[in-house]
């Protein structure tokens, strides 16, 4: 078959990423990496809510190449996760990114009944943050003593829903979806704004379950439009269509994806944040890109040819601008696959620097164009 232009930088930045993660897999082990600080990954405590994506990222590849290298290690990662599992008290609402990267990833790749057992479980205590009166679930536990976040939700539960819906195809019980379904439900009434952007925290009474605040959370203002939340809104509304067929979650995802796509920089990736009228000069969060790249493709399955033909082409823009741009395929003293993701820019943490979701949602983006799923979060 003849190669085209398009798929011959797929295939070379599938390779390169694929040869860059095995390197990285020589340190980085059974560990938790987050962060990149001078080239070299930090690793987190497997509480931390970014403990999915490097196995993710290993199951991606392993899916495709049958490296069995590769699952040993996100096999070991998974298992080390049962401590936070069993443990209960550090687990929030980020029981989705971990265990539908680790346990779900396991269990449709293998079958293991174990793995299975453990989405379970996982899925039970997300349910168990649902707040009846604000239909909401509930996003963090209190981060010093004495503080109660009872009340907040946040846009990033988006895509820990697609865990709950996984739960109820599993067990044939609807209970999970009726939540995951509120939830969302709850998103398109208090965090959407009719432009398309969106809130990234909204605070309720956990009592009456009436809206309290609207707060800006990791974005630059209340009324800004944080990128990386407005890509977690754009897949999560998508992979709640997918789940649901609910026609107002594929019309939220496309105002969404509308207002992402007219809003890009012009090398095609996103400011971490869409609206700082230029205060924070050119920062970007490529983990953004990557992520909003990886939904518009879902979303491209999902519409008419010729929506469709947008959402693809602005995914494969976004792509091709973070491969020959913000790629680092030549520099072997780096370990991030993407330079300048920002992390948490209010509190001046992880910003300009590679992003280990950034990597897991490139990889899978490529993997979505090359057609090598399953994709976890479906
Ligand atoms: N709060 C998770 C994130 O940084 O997107």
């Amino acid at each position: 078959m003849m190669m085209t232009a398009k798929q011959t930088w797929i295939d070379e930045a599938w390779g390169k990423a694929l040869e860059k993660t095995k390197s990285n897999s020589e340190r980085i082990g059974a560990g938790f990496p987050h962060a990149s600080q001078d080239g070299k990954y930090v690793l987190e405590a497997p509480n931390w809510w970014t403990a999915g994506f490097w196995p993710g990222m290993l199951w991606q590849f392993y899916a495709e190449s049958g490296d069995e290298s590769l699952k040993a290690i996100a096999e070991a990662c998974e298992q080390q996760l049962d401590e936070v599992l069993d443990g209960y008290v550090k687990l929030d609402h980020d029981l989705g990114f971990m265990w539908l990267l680790t346990s779900v990833a396991n269990f449709k790749l293998t079958g293991d009944e174990a793995s299975r057992i453990r989405a379970l479980k996982a899925a039970n205590y997300l349910a168990a943050r649902f707040n009846l009166k604000g239909r909401y679930i509930r996003a963090w536990n209190p981060w010093r003593e004495g503080e109660d976040n009872s009340g907040i939700a946040i846009i990033d539960c988006c895509m820990n829903t697609s865990l709950l819906f996984w739960a109820s195809r599993e067990t044939g019980d609807p209970r999970y979806r009726h939540i995951a379904e509120a939830h969302m439900d709850t998103v398109l009434e208090h965090f959407i704004r009719p432009d398309g952007s969106v809130y990234h925290i909204v605070s309720f009474n956990p009592e009456t379950g009436e809206v309290t605040e609207k707060l800006g959370g990791q974005g630059y203002a209340p009324e800004s439009a944080w990128s990386r939340g407005t890509a977690w809104a754009l897949y999560g509304l998508a992979l709640a269509y997918h789940h649901s067929g609910k026609q107002e979650y594929l019309h939220a995802a496309q105002q969404v994806a509308n207002f992402f796509l007219t809003r890009l920089s012009e090398d095609h990736v996103p400011h971490w944040d869409f609206r700082t009228s230029g205060a924070t000069g050119d920062l970007r969060d490529t983990s953004a890109g990557s992520c909003a790249a990886s939904g518009l493709l879902l979303l491209a399955g999902q519409v008419t040819a010729s929506e469709s033909h947008v959402y693809r082409k602005g995914a494969m823009k976004i792509l091709e601008s973070l491969y020959r741009n913000y790629g680092t395929w030549e520099n072997a003293d780096e370990e991030g696959l993407l330079l300048h993701g920002t992390s948490h820019y209010p509190e001046n943490r992880n910003v300009d620097v590679p992003l280990i979701y950034g990597d897991f949602f490139y990889v899978e983006a490529l993997a979505r164009v090359k057609e090598a799923g399953p994709f976890y979060w479906e």
